[in-house]
């Protein structure tokens, strides 16, 4: 009751000054880009302004081989896993670091930490089930994939067997019956993630890095595009004061030149940029001091290629935003996380593939970018590269919380759904 009390009046003590701010202003400026800007906080009143409380989460109690497990062996797997006894993520576990959202996702329902110090939670974890507006599952499906398959073509793997009897828990669960499981939030964000039973859990919320390998069972209006874990450190202090001169490379790639599908343009471009003056393009397989180089070169970089790969999407996107390089996006079935509140034109320049393969195209128009424009997009993703770290404890509108706020958008589209579909007496009819 006090906490409620008290977050009230902290809305109202910030909406009233912003309506006054606004009443003044309205007619001279236009408030949302101006005013708002000067005023970063503000930016929150969003959420005051709907009153919306934080979406409310149950979670499944799995056996840990289902999640931390994975992580580590000795963990006992009658334990109930805790915010106590989460083991820390080890930051040295290499490329599956990247997908680790699933991690990120159930430690910020595990922590107990106290709002009172600012923290504005987007989801809290509820232990009654009929009191929930979505239902957790935590399992790593992305790490499961990563420990137990070293082989696509081996059948009958520890991770198809996780699968299989993560389904049948669901199947077997009273409120996945209750709705199909279009309430359940269930993250797949690795391409080949659960990769066995995948149609089985189809109407569920799906965390997803991309559409690329899921195209047929996935939807943009159910699922959630959720940022890779960056693989580079972000860049924190020390920038210079005149940005765009220091950096004097051009543009940056590195990574694997060979790739399927879409992914073939990767090579092309190699061939094209090969010997281009200020331009580095370089072929490499990831690994620890490939990801240090990486972070020196986006740090001294005007502009970072992300051309696609073997599925739309990669890293190097959020490596490029904490490096504060303005990412250059060549990808044309990329799908982008929170793009419904950021507007990556604003900071990002994007060519088609045809665009970029038009030779000399893509390097004069960035050489001839002019620098004042440079900047703006520069200051624009200082301002918005806190949406992309993952941290434990969670803070204010970073990936994880921004993940459950796009959660939360889903909601109401999911109770139409389920109230639809407990009362219809024919097949659903609707189109
Ligand atoms: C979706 O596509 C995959 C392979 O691309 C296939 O295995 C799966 O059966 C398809 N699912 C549906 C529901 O069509
Ligand atoms: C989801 O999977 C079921 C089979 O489990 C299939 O009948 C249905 O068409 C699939 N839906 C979509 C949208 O792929
Ligand atoms: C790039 O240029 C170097 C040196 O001229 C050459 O050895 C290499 O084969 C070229 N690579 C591509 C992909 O064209």
């Amino acid at each position: 009751m006090q906490k409620s009390l008290n977050r009230t009046l902290v809305c109202l003590s910030l909406c009233i000054p912003l309506l006054f701010g606004s009443l003044l202003l309205a007619g001279t400026l236009d408030y949302k880009s101006q005013f708002l800007s000067f005023i970063p906080q503000l930016n929150n009143v969003a959420s005051c302004r709907s009153g919306s409380p934080p979406l409310r989460v149950y979670m499944y109690d799995l056996p840990p081989r289902f999640n931390v497990g994975l992580m580590d062996p000795n963990f006992p797997d009658n334990a109930l896993v805790t915010a106590e006894n989460i083991p820390a993520w080890r930051w040295n576990d290499g490329l599956r670091k990247q997908h680790s959202v699933e991690y990120w996702m159930m430690a910020s329902l595990l922590y107990e930490g106290s709002d009172e110090f600012g923290l504005t939670r987007e989801a809290v974890r509820v232990s009654d089930p009929d009191s929930a507006d979505v239902f957790f599952v935590p399992f790593f499906s992305s790490l499961s994939f990563n420990v137990h398959v070293r082989n696509m073509a081996e059948s009958n793997t520890v991770d198809e067997k996780l699968q299989l009897e993560m389904v049948n828990i669901l199947k077997a669960s009273a409120y996945w019956k209750r709705s199909g499981g279009r309430d359940h939030v269930i993250p797949v964000h690795h391409p080949n993630a659960f990769r066995h039973y995948r149609d089985e859990i189809n109407a569920s919320i799906f965390i997803v890095a991309d559409f690329g390998r899921i195209m047929n069972i996935s939807r943009l209006a159910k699922d959630v595009v959720a940022p890779y874990v960056h693989m580079v450190e972000s860049y924190i202090s020390g920038e210079p004061e005149d940005p765009y001169e220091s950096r004097d490379t051009l543009l940056f790639f590195r990574g694997r030149t060979k790739r399927k599908d879409e992914g073939k343009i990767r090579a092309q471009l190699h061939k094209m940029l090969n010997g281009t003056k200020d331009v580095i393009y370089e072929e490499a397989y990831a690994s620890e001091e490939g990801f240090k180089a990486s972070a020196e070169q986006m740090r001294s970089s005007k502009f970072c290629l992300h051309p696609a790969g073997d599925t739309p999407s990669s890293c190097r996107l959020f490596d490029a935003i904490v490096s504060h390089c303005v990412p250059v996006i060549v990808s044309d079935r990329i799908e982008l996380p929170f793009e419904s509140e950021i507007d990556y034109k604003e900071f990002s320049i994007f060519f088609s593939v045809h665009e970029a393969l038009k030779p000399g195209y893509l390097v004069s128009l960035l050489r001839g970018f002019p620098k004042e424009k440079w900047v703006k997009m520069w200051e624009r993703i200082k301002s918005i590269s806190h949406h992309f770290e993952f941290q434990y404890p969670p803070k204010n509108e970073d990936a994880v919380n921004m993940i459950w706020r796009q959660v939360r958008q889903k909601v109401p589209a999911v109770k139409l759904a389920v109230h639809r579909s407990r009362r219809l007496k024919i097949p659903d009819w609707w189109r």
